[in-house]
């Protein structure tokens, strides 16, 4: 997409430069003296191509692009519904305490989720069952306190997704 749009654009710029060198300031002069309905028909299409590329294609970007980030992590994996909702969640209530690249979270009461849940877990249900089992019991295991029941039910279960999909990238 991206690209095409710079092809177009490079490939605009050189038609514009090579009628003006054909032209000259003389024969563009002369053009504007003696237009024609098909130069005129030109100009207009001319306009409306550019009205075209020049507003509504980067409105459409403009639009759609915001939609198509969301489901975007780091490492360029793409999120689940759930899986967003878990990770707006997780800003909410876990990041303060924890560090998460894919949140961007640098929290340190509690242990760095990309080793503890990325590194030192295998398995993503593994790593899906650790953080649901911190989420409902808590811990208190002698490196500080964290809450128990910060979420429950659905919501745990799309912090514990998001998380075991993203840690450790
Ligand atoms: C008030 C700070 C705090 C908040 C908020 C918090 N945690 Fe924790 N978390 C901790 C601490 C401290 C530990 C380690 C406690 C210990 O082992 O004694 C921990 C441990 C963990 C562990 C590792 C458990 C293990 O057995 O190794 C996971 C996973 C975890 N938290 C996930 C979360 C998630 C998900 C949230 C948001 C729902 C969250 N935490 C919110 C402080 C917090």
């Amino acid at each position: 997409m991206i690209v095409g749009f710079i092809i177009f654009w490079a490939l605009l710029g050189l038609g514009v430069f090579f009628v003006a060198m054909r032209g000259g300031p003389r024969g563009a002069r002369r053009s504007l003296h003696t237009e024609s309905k098909v130069g005129q028909r030109l100009v207009v299409l001319g306009v409306v191509v550019l009205i075209a590329f020049g507003l509504v294609v980067p409105a459409l970007v403009l639009a759609f692009n915001g939609e198509h980030k969301a489901s975007v992590a780091v490492g360029g994996l793409h999120l689940t519904a759930a899986q967003q909702k878990g990770r707006d969640l997780f800003a909410q209530s876990c990041a303060v305490c924890h560090t998460l690249a894919a949140t961007k979270s640098v929290g340190r009461t509690g242990p760095n989720l990309d080793i503890r849940v990325g590194v030192d877990i295998a398995t993503p249900a593994g790593r899906r069952g650790l953080v649901e089992g911190a989420i409902a019991e808590g811990r208190a295991r002698g490196l500080g306190q964290m809450p128990a029941r910060l979420y429950t039910g659905r919501e745990a279960k799309e912090v514990a997704e998001f998380v075991a999909a993203v840690a450790g990238h």
